[in-house]
Order: C-alpha cells, then sequence, then structure tokens
C-alpha cells in the first residue's frame, strides 16, 4: 500500500497489507504510525485518508464515519477513516492520500516519544 501526499500525488511511504488489518493498523505495525489522538478507536479523525487507487475499492463509510468525517474534515468530502477501513489482501495496489503537513507532524510526534 502507499500514502501519497493529498496535494501533489508523491509517494510518501509505502508498507505491506497484513491480512485482516485496517489500514492504520498497516502503517501502525510497519512503524509509520498515522496521525491519531484515539490509537485506531475511531474517535479522532486524525487517521483521515483518502483512497486514490485500489481493487477492490473499499466499501461506502457507515453514517456514524460519515458523521464524524463531516464534523473534523468538512472540506475533505472524500476522506476516509484509516482505522475503519479493513484492507482487502486482495489489493496490492491500494493507494491512499494524507495531508503531507499532519503526516510530518505525526512522524515528529513518534521520534520525540520514542527519544
Ligand atoms: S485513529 Fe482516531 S479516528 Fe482513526
Amino acid at each position: 500500500m502507499v500514502l501519497v501526499d493529498r496535494e501533489t500525488d508523491e509517494p510518501i511511504a509505502q508498507v505491506p497489507i497484513p491480512v485482516g488489518a485496517t489500514v492504520y493498523d498497516a502503517f501502525e505495525r510497519a512503524e509509520q504510525r498515522l496521525p491519531t489522538r484515539c490509537r485506531g478507536s475511531s474517535l479522532c479523525g486524525l487517521c483521515r485518508v483518502e483512497v486514490r487507487e485500489g481493487s477492490p475499492l473499499p466499501p461506502d463509510p457507515p453514517p456514524d464515519e460519515r458523521a464524524l468525517l463531516a464534523r473534523v474534515a468538512p472540506h475533505e468530502p472524500d476522506a476516509r477513516l484509516a482505522c475503519r477501513m479493513k484492507l482487502d489482501p486482495r489489493d496490492d495496489r491500494l493507494v491512499v492520500a494524507i495531508d503531507r503537513a499532519r503526516w510530518q507532524a505525526a512522524r515528529a510526534l513518534d521520534r520525540a516519544r520514542r527519544g
């Protein structure tokens, strides 16, 4: 799975797709944690990404996910919670996009926590 810059589509990171994992889990397991405050509990909305490519594409978000995203990212209509999107092991070409500044801030915070 490839993570790209939301504005430029430039690749930022690439991680394997573990069977049965969420997009969030895949990055976590590869020690490339996505932005989060709730650590994958679908509460903060910080892990949001946009799906750019994939086959099969993930199903549409359920109403509670749509409600959270409308609150935290009203100007990102294609956003999805990475911690809610289950990965299909057949999909080795999934491409998701993130705001690069949020990604970099999360990476810096992770590095500071690890010392
Ligand atoms: S990690 Fe908080 S909503 Fe996904």
